[in-house]
């Protein structure tokens, strides 16, 4: 007798969020999007430093996603991505997604001299062997980043967010001008100017005579009289931003606004922003910046809305590039 059976039922997807210890906040808004509660995890350091990693509930064929952003310990905090994606894994989740708004090590993308690594290619070697099925990211150094993988990433960009802002702040009849921070961003601040009616566009270079040391080098445009806002996709030390808003200053800019979608503020930034003439700088939650009551230039956008939108489409198998009109590509 012939088999009526033509198709066998089976569990509906479930949609999962958990969160690493690097920036449970951008979790937190994210799964508030998205309007579910996010997960429950165990995550602890043991005094020698090892970590351990455990789901506190099922997520057995569950779509997961593991929000986490390196950043104050940034070694440790991959660590901590790495097991919890592999205790995923043994836990049966159905498919897991690094979601790393920002990139540890995207900066070492290429040997710029003899004998160096390309930490970026490791790290994602490393998210590869833990077996990530996919990787979710913002605004990467450079978008090549996408290459070391054989699995997805879904590159979002929080630079058409950041470009709204300018374009709705009263800046007058006073002309704008974007200004690359480097020869490599002309790109970003580009996309940047597609946005803003009007915006112009001038290009700085940088040298780095040491690690964390930038010196302007070279202007090209026009900033006379204008606003210029320079755009970036990290500002690490303050070092080239700060170095730029001199060099434009110097050249006659009316007034000097900075962004960047990454504000890592390490070491000696927060002091070197207080003490520049820049009027404002707006960079996104991507990271957790941490701000104290010295810090009124700092503006901070959440890109937990691009996100949630993001995670839905990918859940839902439904177009990422859509949500950016197939504009986030381009880098
Ligand atoms: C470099 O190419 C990046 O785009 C940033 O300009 C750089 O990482 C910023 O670093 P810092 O703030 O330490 O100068």
């Amino acid at each position: 007798m012939a088999d009526s059976t033509c198709c066998v039922a089976t569990p509906r997807k479930r949609l999962m969020i958990f969160s690493g210890r690097s920036n449970p906040a951008l979790a937190a808004r994210i799964a508030d999007k998205l309007d579910v509660s996010l997960g429950s995890v165990q995550l602890k350091t043991f005094s020698n430093g090892e970590i351990y990693a455990r789901y506190e509930e099922n997520v057995r064929g569950s779509d997961m996603f593991i929000v986490q952003s390196p950043l104050d310990d940034i070694n440790s905090e991959l660590m901590e991505l790495l097991i919890m994606i592999q205790a995923a894994q043994l836990a049966s989740a159905k498919r897991i997604t690094a979601v790393m708004p920002y990139y540890p090590y995207s900066r070492q993308d290429k040997k710029s001299a003899a004998r160096e690594p390309i930490t970026a290619r490791l790290v994602a070697t490393l998210l590869e062997a833990a077996r990530v099925d996919r990787v979710l990211s913002m605004d990467l150094h450079q978008g090549q980043i996408q290459g070391f993988f054989e699995i997805p990433v879904d590159h979002m960009t929080a630079v058409p967010m950041l470009a709204d802002y300018f374009r709705y702040k009263d800046f007058g009849d006073t002309p704008l001008v974007a200004v690359s921070a480097d020869a490599g961003g002309v790109k970003l601040a580009k996309r940047f100017i597609n946005r803003v009616p009007g915006c112009d566009l001038a290009v700085l270079t940088k040298m780095r005579p040491d690690h964390n040391r930038a010196e302007t080098m070279h202007f090209i445009g026009d900033v006379q009289d204008k606003i210029a806002i320079i755009v970036d996709d990290i500002i690490d030390t303050a070092g080239s931003v700060t170095s730029a808003i001199d060099t434009l200053y110097d050249r006659g800019a009316k007034e000097v606004y900075v962004t960047a979608t990454h504000g890592i503020f390490s070491g000696p930034a927060c002091e070197r922003i207080r003490q520049s003439p820049v009027k404002e700088i707006v960079v996104t939650d991507t990271v957790n910046v941490r701000l104290g009551p010295d810090d009124p230039k700092i503006k901070v956008l959440s890109v937990a809305d691009i996100l949630a939108r993001t995670i839905r489409n990918v859940f839902e198998d439904e177009s990422v590039s859509e949500i950016f009109a197939g504009d986030n590509q381009l880098f």
